[in-house]
């Protein structure tokens, strides 16, 4: 158990720090009311998934164990959060810099750790699938539109392109 809860508070602490970097962009008044509100919206995302994780942490009986996290893994996926934080102090960010560090978050492993916990829990606690997989969906979706709706560099499209194609192979390799 104790494995378990150690696991769900790293991982809301991690998803914590990406909420607030998309926060504060949503906030940056050097953007777009358009930019701004995709901002608002994909902390708001961010939001309900830690809602979910957080849910989950009151269900660790049904939960299978924590699913491993290498510290390399997990240094990793610190990393790449940091650089993001730092760029979202920037008062005036280039629209490319933004996206370039959102899809660095996105296509973290960060992602692929909240699937694999959520997916472990026994049927009696499938509703946390069954809410966390249509979210996540949703939020991977949106940063892919709205990196080709607001920027025009063919490298931030590729990586936008390579983040879902990413995304529909995780979802196919795993039980639903
Ligand atoms: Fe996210």
């Amino acid at each position: 158990m104790e494995a378990k809860h150690a696991f769900v508070d790293r991982l809301l602490a991690l998803e914590r720090r990406v909420y607030r970097i998309y926060e504060k962009w949503a906030a940056n008044e050097s953007f777009s009311d358009d930019m701004r509100s995709l901002w608002r919206d994909m902390a708001d995302d961010e939001k309900q998934h830690f809602a979910i994780l957080e849910q989950s942490a009151g269900l660790l009986n049904f939960a299978a164990s924590a699913p491993p996290i290498a510290a390399e893994q997990r240094e990793k996926i610190s990393a790449a959060i940091a650089t993001a934080e730092r760029a979202s102090d920037n008062p005036k960010p280039a629209i490319e810099e933004v996206f370039g560090h959102a899809l660095a978050l996105e296509s973290s492993e960060l992602n692929q750790l909240d699937d694999a916990w959520l997916k472990g829990f026994q049927s009696s606690a499938a509703s946390l699938t069954q809410d966390w997989t249509p979210a996540h969906d949703q939020h991977i979706r949106r940063l892919a539109d709205a990196v080709r709706r607001f920027t025009v560099s063919e490298a931030l499209h590729r990586d936008a392109a390579a983040l879902l194609s990413q995304y529909e192979r995780e979802k196919r390799s795993q039980p639903a």
